[in-house]
């Protein structure tokens, strides 16, 4: 068994420890809202935060975890920078078809945690390994903004 904390509360698996830990919480404990994309590191649908950092879990393995916090995208609301990214991507809208958008939106409350007004550069360096497919990226720079309170 594999014990890690997941959005505030300890949890147990039974899976190896080289299983990615997009596998372990989508298929093992039913927390969804984690995205497969190209399950290589290279398009961020699958981001989450090891206390507090975005990290792509399908290349994590669940071993690799420690005693660091996994947040997921079912509890990001609950964190101050999380809140304001969600609030902004309703309030502008930025959503497209979706699927790409809960990585976005945990690479986006990683980057106001340690930036809390980020520059288009801070934008540009945090969200460039997250995709999207349907080219909502100006309205992910607005939303950043929003949330930072400069839009
Ligand atoms: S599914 Fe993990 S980066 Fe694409
Ligand atoms: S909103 Fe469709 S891939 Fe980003």
């Amino acid at each position: 068994m594999i014990t890690f904390t997941l959005n505030g509360s300890a949890v147990s698996v039974d899976a190896p420890g080289d299983m990615p830990l997009l596998w372990v919480v989508r298929d093992l404990l039913g927390l969804t809202g984690t995205k497969f994309g190209c399950g290589m590191a290279l398009c961020g649908a699958c981001t989450v935060h090891l206390d507090g950092e975005a990290v792509r879990s399908c290349t994590l393995p669940v071993s690799a975890i420690g005693t660091r916090a996994v947040t997921t995208i079912e509890a990001v609301g609950g964190t101050p920078a999380g809140r304001k990214i969600q609030d902004a991507w309703i309030a502008l809208d930025v959503v497209q078809c979706g699927y790409c958008q809960p990585g976005q939106v945990m690479s986006a409350a990683a980057l106001l945690t340690v930036k809390p007004r980020p520059t288009d550069a801070d934008i540009d360096a945090a969200m460039a390994g997250n995709i999207c497919r349907c080219g909502t990226y100006p309205r992910i720079r607005a939303a950043i903004k929003h949330a930072a309170g400069e839009a």
